[in-house]
């Protein structure tokens, strides 16, 4: 996922302006995990930052406030980038994508630190990606077939994704993910991630109380209703069903 230096070196040096349009495309707007994510593509050793937001800290009101947002992406989410950067400074992860350092991590219980900053980091890059301003209800097309013959109906998507929200215990995350061909939810702990797996994460919701008590206090189903109402990126998963 990272930009190699023999390209980051092609696009900084070449100055005609297709080329410099071709690079840009091919790191900044084409892949999600490059744009958003990987934000070392400058350079090997260079610490990670805070990938922006999709949208206006203000944007998902009134459903999420830009209260929740400014503690939870401008706190929360930066507490992550920073630990991480901290955790990994001086060491042979500094030169891997946060992808990499997930996958290192994940199973050495030496890196549990690691593990724990470098996946809160993308949860929830990619849980900013899951909403939208005028987002959620059902969607249309071959997303909405697709849902209807995996899990029956969209009410049973729906029932079921309410479920694995309100039935993580503690903190963690409910998850659409594509495991193979099929359409699958699935619940995730703390920090743990789908990335560690085969299935492919499509959206994800958070449902650590940071991301719903200022809004909505300990009322956690009903935060579940709202983000499925009026928050689901359905773009989001399309573009990532597509990958
Ligand atoms: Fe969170």
């Amino acid at each position: 996922m990272q930009m190699s230096k023999r390209k980051f070196i092609k696009c900084s040096l070449l100055t005609p302006m297709l080329v410099l349009s071709a690079c840009k495309l091919n790191f900044i707007d084409k892949n999600f995990n490059k744009k958003t994510l990987t934000t070392k593509f400058l350079g090997e050793n260079m610490p990670f930052e805070l990938p922006a937001l999709p949208y206006a800290r203000n944007a998902l009101a009134p459903h999420i406030s830009e209260n929740t947002l400014n503690y939870h992406y401008g706190k929360h989410h930066q507490a992550y980038v920073t630990n991480l950067n901290n955790l990994i400074t001086g060491t042979d992860l500094a030169k891997k994508s946060l992808e990499e350092i997930i996958k290192i991590s994940a199973n050495d219980k030496t890196k549990i630190g690691i593990f724990n900053n470098s996946a809160q980091v993308w949860n929830h890059t990619f849980y900013w990606h899951s909403m939208k301003p005028n987002g959620g209800g059902k969607p249309t097309g071959s997303t909405l077939q697709k849902i209807e013959k995996d899990f029956g109906s969209y009410e049973n998507f729906v029932s079921e994704f309410k479920n694995a929200g309100a039935t993580q215990f503690g903190s963690g995350w409910a998850w659409l993910v594509l495991e193979g061909d099929i359409l699958k939810i699935v619940k995730t702990g703390n920090a743990e991630t789908p990335l560690t797996t085969n299935a492919k994460p499509l959206m994800t919701m958070d449902v650590w109380e940071h991301a719903y008590y200022l809004d909505f206090q300990n009322a956690r189903p009903t935060y579940i209703d709202t983000f499925l109402n009026h928050l689901v990126n359905w773009d989001f998963v399309i573009e990532n069903m597509k990958k």
